[in-house]
């Protein structure tokens, strides 16, 4: 049997996510588009989810971009499907009711870069470069990358990089904010087993209404989105979860959150 195109694991109810087409640094056809797909869908089934992190086999790639040798020979018709498909996919993840993490581990360029965005944050190691080259190949970014980009790092920048095609390291992606935390190469796996740690063990309901009073709250009149906040806020005391967390911090113990 061939090797899965995305690796799974798992530890606490916190999944990893591997894209595994090392040898075209995990470049993203359509085989590993709906690989993918297949897997959100059954994560999304899932009550038992407290986050998800997603990363690239190797430890010389995220994701190079969309498979240019899958994409060359395409008629516009067929490039909107590809793009509809990638599209759908990272929907997907986005939707997810728990944080996705992007663990960039080195190229994170065009639909890698969508990819990363389409997370809820993303962690780099010092070696990872971002960029959104299609420019460079004639296209616009089609996976999103138009539109989420400069939603996270403000209109200007987002057009500096996608019209100028030029990649930026890790330490630049930090302080544009495309990242939130970079570390060196040999640490990521500390990092990833620590955020793995972190979101297996903090109140799976309060981190699912976390994800959800910001992602709802950011398309709404600030009055409606604290509205949100407010009711989600209320019913976290409608669980078993608070009265743990509370509980615990007074009888001077760790939290037990698990169901
Ligand atoms: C297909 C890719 C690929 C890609 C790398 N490879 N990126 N194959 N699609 N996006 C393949 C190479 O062809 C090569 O295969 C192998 O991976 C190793 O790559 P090298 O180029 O030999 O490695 P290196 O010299 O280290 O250069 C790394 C690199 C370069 C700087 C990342 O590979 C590169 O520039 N890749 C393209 C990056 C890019 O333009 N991404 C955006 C794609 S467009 P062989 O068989 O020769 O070993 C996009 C649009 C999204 O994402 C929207 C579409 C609708």
């Amino acid at each position: 049997m061939s090797e899965a195109l995305v690796s799974v694991s798992e530890h606490s109810g916190v999944v990893r996510l591997t894209l595994n087409r090392p040898k075209a640094l995990n470049a993203l056809n359509s085989e590993l588009l709906g690989e993918l797909e297949r897997v959100l869908d059954d994560l999304a089934a899932r009550d038992d989810l407290r986050a998800v992190l997603i990363t690239g086999a190797g430890d010389k790639s995220f994701v190079a971009g969309a498979d240019i040798a899958e994409m060359r020979d395409k008629s516009p018709d067929e490039a909107r499907d590809f793009a509809s498909q990638a599209l759908a996919t990272f929907k997907r993840l986005e939707r997810l009711p728990v944080p996705v993490v992007a663990l960039v581990n080195g190229f994170c360029l065009g639909g890698g870069c969508e990819l990363a965005l389409a997370c809820d944050w993303a962690v780099a190691s010092d070696n990872a470069l971002f960029g959104q080259p299609e420019v460079l190949l004639g296209v616009i970014p089609g996976f999103g990358g138009t539109q989420r980009l400069p939603r996270r790092i403000g209109p200007a920048m987002a057009l500096d990089l996608i019209t100028t095609g030029r990649k930026i390291d890790a330490q630049e992606a930090l302080r544009v904010g495309l990242v939130n935390r970079m570390v060196p190469q040999a640490e990521l796996e500390t990092l990833a087993e620590e955020l793995t740690r972190q979101l297996g063990a903090n109140g799976p309901q309060a981190i699912r209404a976390a994800k959800q009073a910001i992602h709802a709250g950011q398309g709404q009149h600030l009055d409606s989105a604290l509205a949100l906040e407010t009711s989600l806020f209320a019913l976290g005391f409608a669980g078993p979860e608070q009265r743990e967390g509370m509980s615990a911090f007074l009888d001077k113990r760790p939290p037990d959150f698990q169901r």
